[in-house]
């Protein structure tokens, strides 16, 4: 039994659902399994038709999804609003999708033969998903993969199941059939032995999965032991890199943003704000100011951030806190931990008392050496360092290991360029936060945050589709490709007199 509470008033209970077990998964996958080729074989403009459905039903029920996402995750209701929007915003464009889903016609090197492709479904697929985006990161697997002719188990995060069901019910009220996707509530022992049952009877051809690089190391694994590659979107140390010249105001309302907003609990947060030495002490003083009058509190009015999405997540960030070494500076707000009467926040929106929230913190003086440097942190804590080069920041950026977004601050062309191509993350933003991505670009990370797989946009129809190749050879006798060539006659030694 799974019981998703309040994290603003743990005393409140959103909802209890049924915790399903392995084999209730795997009863799940082949339900689906057994409803995919009857839904391939509706024409795609038919289930793009479905998903229009569905964007407008999430549309027109979209504020009653953002306050459940508030009320059962903790992020701030204008933030929760625009999550929503990000699932209208995917089925907008994958409904057109529909209509396209293109394969290529392809010149023959010989005659009256044609050459074609196909994007083809991949079959039955298992979607694992985390909390702190409980629609919008969802809707990135389940829209594309069911316009494209997939069947779906989602298996959501134990801490959102009543925004996973809600979510579940538009789109059934959209059209999608019920044995076409499934929604399952599980932890992630049931979860992991039902994904190994499902790959090795072959009911899944295909998994997605958004959360942290450690157990998206374990899923890659066992996919990859069954000859599958696992749609991956993990973990991120996001810097920011803020350049003498830059517009300072402008990079500090990114990095309070990407630094703080959904608690520090987005995969793109920001992980470390890296200042140019020139301009290191003011620019801190400025972010530490800017940390230390910001609101906190209860998420439906109006602040920074609200609470943690659970007390794990807050146990986390504790655990987090213990990183801090003798050489750094610690600022952000009067004290640290889990905010309460006697730990109380300078002007604390509502009654801490009752939720999961935590002080901000900002910890200064970090260098390459320190495990803060190289861990990412989930919270409300922003690393802070200097460097003097573009050079050295670059490297900085990359030198953990992570690449899922990035971000730098300049007003100089060349260091823009010259930024984009050192960066190994994914995704770059000038003079932007590293977290807002918009919902048709590719989203996602290289290295430790994701094994090269994209989400969004056209690009993630490579993860649920295949290609399929033809070729129609209509001249009625065998041609043999590589050997019944057409030669053009030549001269190789002409010369201009
Ligand atoms: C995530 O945290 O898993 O770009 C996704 C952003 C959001 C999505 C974050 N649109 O920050």
């Amino acid at each position: 039994m799974f019981k998703s509470t309040n994290p603003s008033d743990i005393s409140q209970v959103i909802t209890t659902v049924e915790a399903a077990s392995a084999e209730q998964i795997v009863a799940a996958m082949r339900k689906t399994k057994s409803a995919q080729k009857g839904w391939a074989k509706l024409p795609a403009p038919t289930r793009g038709r479905v998903i229009a459905n569905v964007g407008r039903l999430v549309e027109r029920n979209k504020e009653k999804l953002a306050k459940l996402i508030t009320s059962e995750m903790g992020k701030v209701y204008r933030e929760a609003l625009g999550e929503v929007q990000e699932v209208v915003d995917t089925c907008d464009f994958f409904l057109g999708e529909g209509r396209r889903l293109y394969g290529q016609t392809v010149p023959s090197e010989m005659q009256n033969k044609n050459l074609f492709t196909f994007r083809m479904p991949v079959g039955n697929v298992f979607i694992i998903t985390a909390g702190n985006f409980p629609t919008a990161v969802p809707s990135w697997y389940i829209v594309p993969a069911l316009l494209a002719g997939n069947t779906v188990v989602w298996k959501p995060s134990e801490f959102t199941p009543a925004v996973a069901n809600a979510l579940t019910d538009l789109f059934h009220a959209g059209g999608v059939p019920k044995d076409v996707l499934i929604t399952v509530v599980a932890d992630g022992e049931q979860t992991f032995s039902a994904l190994e049952t499902g790959l090795k009877e072959s009911i899944i051809n295909k998994v997605g999965f958004t959360g942290s690089t450690a157990v998206g190391k374990k899923i890659g694994a066992k996919t990859g032991e069954y000859i599958q590659s696992a749609c991956l979107e993990l973990g991120g140390k996001n810097p920011m890199v803020v350049m003498p010249d830059a517009n300072i105001d402008l990079a500090l309302d990114g990095a309070l943003f990407a630094g703080f907003g959904t608690a520090g609990q987005r995969c793109t947060s920001l992980g470390t704000l890296w200042i140019h030495e020139s301009i290191y002490d003011s620019v801190l003083a400025k972010f530490t100011a800017l940390v230390e009058n910001a609101a906190v509190g209860d998420p439906f009015k109006d602040v920074l951030f609200g609470p943690m999405i659970s007390e794990k997540y807050l146990e986390n960030h504790l655990a987090h806190l213990k990183m801090i070494q003798p050489h750094h500076k610690v600022s952000g707000s009067n004290a640290t931990g889990k905010i309460t009467a006697k730990n109380p926040r300078k002007g604390f929106v509502g009654d801490p008392e009752k939720g999961v929230f935590a002080h901000p913190v900002i910890v200064a003086g970090v260098t390459k050496d320190d495990e803060l440097y190289r861990t990412e942190t989930f919270g409300p804590l922003v690393t802070v360092g200097k460097f003097s080069t573009l050079d050295e920041a670059i490297e900085l950026a990359n030198g953990h290991g992570y690449g899922l977004s990035s971000a730098i601050y300049t007003n100089d062309p060349q260091n823009v360029w010259r930024f984009r191509e050192g960066i190994s993350a994914g995704m770059v933003s000038i003079n932007n936060s590293t977290s807002g991505a918009e919902a048709h670009l590719p989203f996602g990370g290289n290295g430790l945050s994701g094994n090269g797989s994209r989400q969004s946009g056209i690009w993630v129809l490579d993860q649920f589709t295949r290609w399929q190749s033809m070729n129609w050879d209509w001249s009625n006798k065998l041609q043999k490709a590589q050997m019944d060539l057409i030669e053009i006659k030549h001269d190789p030694n002409f010369d201009l007199k």
